[in-house]
């Protein structure tokens, strides 16, 4: 059975009491897991399993998936001016979903020539083929979200700049008021300002990291350390100014707290709401809900009559400081937002929708490539052909894949 859900929260309780089906499909909207908390809270079904595509979006049915490649360049752009040629070896981030052309997952693929990224042969193809989306995904949070200019860096991309010069109407309206207005010239982030990663051993956190640091920001990461702490210590191109256990959210905002004197303006998170909404209280904020509900989850000891939070800050203050951004991936928390925090989705679409923004982003890529500035993340296991990706995600979904990617070669 199909099911389309236009308005999960509105649904009468009877009306999904009587649903008794397996839902299969139309899935990729965050409403979803909504629903699938609220059938099983119910226990009135008799069955849920969750969407084919593991909460990617499918926009349509039938569908190509593979949302990143490396491919051999067998058609390339007439166009004078382009840097594809026949014959190179090109990094697709298969960013336009909507496209099925553009899709990974099939024997012959397409890509606008801006969208594409020519891999240096010191690179295997199999470690280039999982960097475009997270190199995508950690520019755009960077540069647009929190507005780091990376033009002294290998001539890099000032994206805010470059968004904020092109006509209005050509940025997707959807978008367009992340890119104008998001976040204000004095708020940009700058050499020496900390950015908190909650999730920092996901991919791409991995390359976030290492652009955050060529721009000289001061990297704080969370993770699981019993199970990734050594790694990303060892490593020296992702290794965090300071690496913080995920285990207690509440100590780890409180040593975040600590560590910065309070002063963290930049978060970027990489799981979801939840620890989103963790990764919020680590940030500097003058207002008092940014504060924990209870000190005392925060403190390592109990809170005295002389230890009570500082008071919030007059409007005044409040107004003149720069505020402090937060960027999910995955979602942003919903409520109890400080005025003085700003929360940001990643504007993805400005990758394959505004051409000035895509040539940019992947003419840098390869110079960052080429001179060994940026490491793509590890490959973790490798499946053999179409008919192998059905097996390699479920061992995704048994959690086999930690620290990098699995890749399928096609041959
Ligand atoms: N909004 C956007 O434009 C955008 C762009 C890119 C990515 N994303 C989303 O951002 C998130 C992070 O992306 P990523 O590529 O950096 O992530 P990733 O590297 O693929 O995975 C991140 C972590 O998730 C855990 N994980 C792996 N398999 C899992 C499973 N089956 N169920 C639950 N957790 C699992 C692993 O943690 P352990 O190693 O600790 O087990 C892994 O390190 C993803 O949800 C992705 O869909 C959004």
């Amino acid at each position: 059975m199909h099911l389309r859900i236009s308005e999960p929260s509105s649904m009468a309780a009877d009306d999904v009491r009587a649903m008794r089906f397996t839902i299969t499909a139309n899935s990729g909207d965050e409403r979803w897991s909504d629903v699938l908390n609220y059938l099983r809270a119910t226990q009135d079904i008799a069955q849920v399993s969750l969407p084919p595509d593991f909460n990617f979006g499918i926009p349509s049915l039938p569908y190509i998936s593979g949302r990143e490649l490396v491919g051999t360049v067998v058609q390339a752009p007439t166009a004078s001016n382009t840097r594809i040629r026949n014959g190179d070896v090109v990094i697709v981030p298969s960013t336009d979903y909507r496209d099925l052309r553009k899709a990974a997952f099939q024997e012959y693929s397409i890509a606008s020539s801006f969208n594409a990224i020519r891999l240096p042969h010191s690179i295997p193809q199999a470690q280039g083929a999982i960097l475009g989306v997270s190199f995508v995904s950690a520019i755009l949070a960077l540069g647009i979200n929190m507005g780091v200019d990376f033009s002294s860096i290998e001539n890099g991309p000032d994206l805010l700049a470059i968004v904020r010069s092109i006509d209005p109407s050509r940025l997707p309206a959807d978008i367009r008021n992340e890119c104008l207005d998001g976040i204000t010239t004095e708020e940009r982030a700058k050499q020496g300002d900390f950015l908190v990663v909650w999730g920092g051993s996901s991919t791409c956190a991995h390359t976030l990291k290492q652009l955050a640091r060529l721009a000289g920001l001061r990297i704080i990461s969370v993770v699981d350390t019993a199970k990734h702490g050594l790694r990303l210590s060892s490593a020296e191109p992702v290794r965090p100014d300071l690496l913080v256990d995920a285990h207690d959210p509440a100590r780890a905002v409180a040593i975040i707290r600590a560590a910065t004197k309070n002063t963290a303006r930049f978060g970027f998170d990489t799981q979801g709401k939840d620890t989103a909404a963790h990764l919020l209280r680590a940030l500097a904020s003058k207002t008092l809900d940014a504060l924990p509900e209870d000190e005392s989850t925060f403190a390592s000891t109990k809170p005295t009559a002389e230890r009570l939070p500082t008071p919030p800050s007059t409007p005044h203050e409040i107004s003149t400081s720069p505020r402090s951004h937060l960027v999910g991936l995955t979602g942003v928390p919903k409520t109890n937002i400080p005025e003085d925090v700003a929360l940001h989705n990643v504007p993805i679409k400005l990758f394959h929708e505004i051409p000035e923004v895509g040539e940019a982003l992947c003419a840098w890529c390869e110079r960052l490539l080429a001179k060994g500035l940026l490491l793509p993340p590890e490959v973790v296991g490798t499946v053999e052909g179409l008919e192998g990706i059905n097996g390699g995600l479920e061992r995704m979904r048994r959690r086999e894949v930690s620290g990098g990617r699995l890749v399928a070669v096609l041959r």
